[in-house]
């Protein structure tokens, strides 16, 4: 290995995964997530994104190999793998619990050990950075879709982690919302996946784009070529009139 390349944030090689039912919903995926880049991650409804991203910090577990800067996803990795890689859910339902907002935002920093002041001071900047620091005090499961949307991207924002991984993020999000959180996004150091089916979103923040179809990555490249190549600016067209 050339000693002068960085090691990648994400190497995935050749994962397969099969649900309980029976449905084969990776078929040999490889994917690398190089320092510095953005990627996007597109494709067809049920095409395995969803599965492909919970893969990166092991809530769901196939066979092939997973490595997160180069630790190997596997038991004793875990609690270190989960602080490098911050995911947000497609469905916010999943990622909210607490009592309040900002006790949400602020769990996985107490997870941490860090202290309640200083946790409670990053849940805040976060909610702030999303737009709903006046929602602090509120419970989760009483938001609109979109609040708990920021709240869950919230709760992500604050753990800072070296990868942040999208799943969905502007479903429920209002265009100003959606545009505020492309340019928060844009603005913050850190390598991102994007699963999205929202073109315009998704070349605000990636330059580069996999495709997935059937459970693989049928191409990759600049966001550009891949869109164009698979006619998904047709469905940009159709966002466009939605909104
Ligand atoms: N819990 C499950 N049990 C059985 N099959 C599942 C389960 N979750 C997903 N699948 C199947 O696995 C395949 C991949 O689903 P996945 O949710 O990863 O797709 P996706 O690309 O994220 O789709 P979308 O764009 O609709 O979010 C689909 O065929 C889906 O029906
Ligand atoms: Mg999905």
């Amino acid at each position: 290995m050339n000693p002068l390349r960085p090691h990648p944030l994400i190497e995935v090689r050749d994962l397969h995964y099969r649900y309980a039912d029976g449905t084969a919903a990776l078929n040999g995926v490889d994917f690398r997530l190089e320092p510095g880049e953005s990627i996007a991650v597109l494709g067809p409804n049920g095409s395995g994104k969803t599965t492909f991203v919970l893969h990166l910090n092991g809530l769901l577990t196939g066979t092939g190999s997973v490595e997160i800067c180069r630790l190997k996803l596997d038991k004793q990795n875990l609690p270190a793998i989960r602080r490098k890689v911050g995911l947000v859910f497609q469905d916010s339902d999943n990622q909210l619990f607490m009592p309040t907002v900002l006790e949400d935002v602020a769990f996985g920093l107490r997870t941490m050990g860090i202290s309640a002041v200083e946790s409670a001071r990053r849940a805040e900047a976060a909610l702030d950075a999303v737009g709903i620091a006046a929602l602090a005090d509120r419970a989760p499961y009483h938001l609109s879709a979109g609040e708990k949307k920021r709240a869950a991207i919230a709760g992500v924002l604050a753990m800072e982690p070296e990868v942040l991984v999208f799943d969905e993020p502007t479903t429920f999000l209002d265009p100003p919302a959606q545009r505020s959180l492309a340019a928060l996004l844009a603005n913050l150091s850190q390598s991102k996946l994007l699963v999205t089916h929202n073109i315009p979103f998704a070349a605000a923040i990636c330059n580069k784009a996999v495709f997935f179809d059937q459970g693989r990555i049928a191409a990759q490249g600049p966001i550009q070529e891949i869109t164009g190549r698979f006619g998904w600016e047709f469905r940009v067209e159709q966002n466009k009139l939605a909104l």
